[in-house]
């Protein structure tokens, strides 16, 4: 596919905003932008709207890769090689996660700075922040897993935002402004049928009384690039300090319910 260099550059910000970024930043950048050219580039070309694989089409794909859809981003490649891991501090924050583990964390800074510049309530705000990083260790179910992994540190409206948020992702609410995304067409293949407990939790929470936090983490959450966006963890740093409860021994060594994930997300290359 041909880059166009110029507009890519112009879009992020300028060559000295390029120039600021790091590896891992730009091959995210470049990522996005060539999706986006991609999808955009199939749409134009047929004339009509994007065709959407079959669920049985993406199940025919299954045994042409060497790993499985599910699999954690810091588990496994899809382009190339796995790259050696920064060691973590021996008492590591959350700061230091999203630095050395999550980033370039690009998805979730930019939930997180919508629902601030939306004025989300800042159990909101912080749940769009951390919706879905877990998946560093895990795609699959990736509500729960993150739900888990949150719920001994944050305000329970939080983790419960985070855990529900991968169910209210398949069912549309026109009037909190959340439609079904043509990237779960895409994803999960466009004659998908949520599975019977993704249903049953879907009923349980259109009758909850928290409905709307994770509702509002659907909301704000974006799956376009969008270039212009500045990302980082500053604007945020605030809200974690009065929300996040930091273990005084580091995340992972606390002896918390989910401190072996903490320790596994830290350190994904030992063999067992
Ligand atoms: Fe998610
Ligand atoms: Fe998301």
């Amino acid at each position: 596919m041909e880059i166009d260099r110029r507009a890519f550059i112009a879009g992020l910000g300028g060559a000295a905003v390029v120039a600021a970024m790091d590896h891992e930043a730009k091959a995210d950048a470049l990522e996005h932008y060539m999706e986006e050219q991609l999808d955009e580039a199939a749409a134009q070309s047929q004339d009509q709207p994007e065709k959407f694989p079959t669920v049985a089409e993406l199940e025919a794909q299954i045994e042409t890769r060497g790993y499985r859809r599910g699999a954690g981003g810091l588990f496994v490649s899809t382009r190339g090689n796995v790259k050696k891991l920064e060691p973590m501090p021996p008492k590591p924050t959350l700061v230091d996660f999203f630095n050395l583990r999550f980033a370039p964390a690009n998805h979730v800074l930019q939930s997180a700075t919508r629902a601030m510049k939306t004025g989300m309530s800042e159990e909101v705000i912080l749940a769009c922040l951390l919706h879905d990083t877990v998946q560093a260790l895990m795609r699959t179910d990736h509500g729960w897993w993150g739900g888990q992994l949150y719920e001994p540190y944050i305000p329970e409206k939080s983790s419960f935002a985070i855990r529900y948020h991968q169910t209210l992702r398949f069912f549309p609410d026109e009037q909190a402004g959340y439609e079904y995304p043509d990237q779960y067409y895409r994803t999960f293949g466009h004659d998908y049928v949520p599975p019977q407990y993704i249903q049953d939790t879907y009923k349980m929470l259109k009758n909850h009384k928290w409905y709307m936090e994770p509702r509002l983490v659907t909301v704000n959450d974006l799956y376009a690039f969008d270039p212009k966006a500045k990302v980082s963890l500053d604007p945020f740093i605030d809200i974690i300090g009065r929300h996040f409860k930091q273990p005084k021994e580091g995340l992972g060594y606390d002896n918390s319910p989910s401190a072996h994930m903490w320790r596994t997300i830290a350190r994904p290359d030992s063999p067992l």
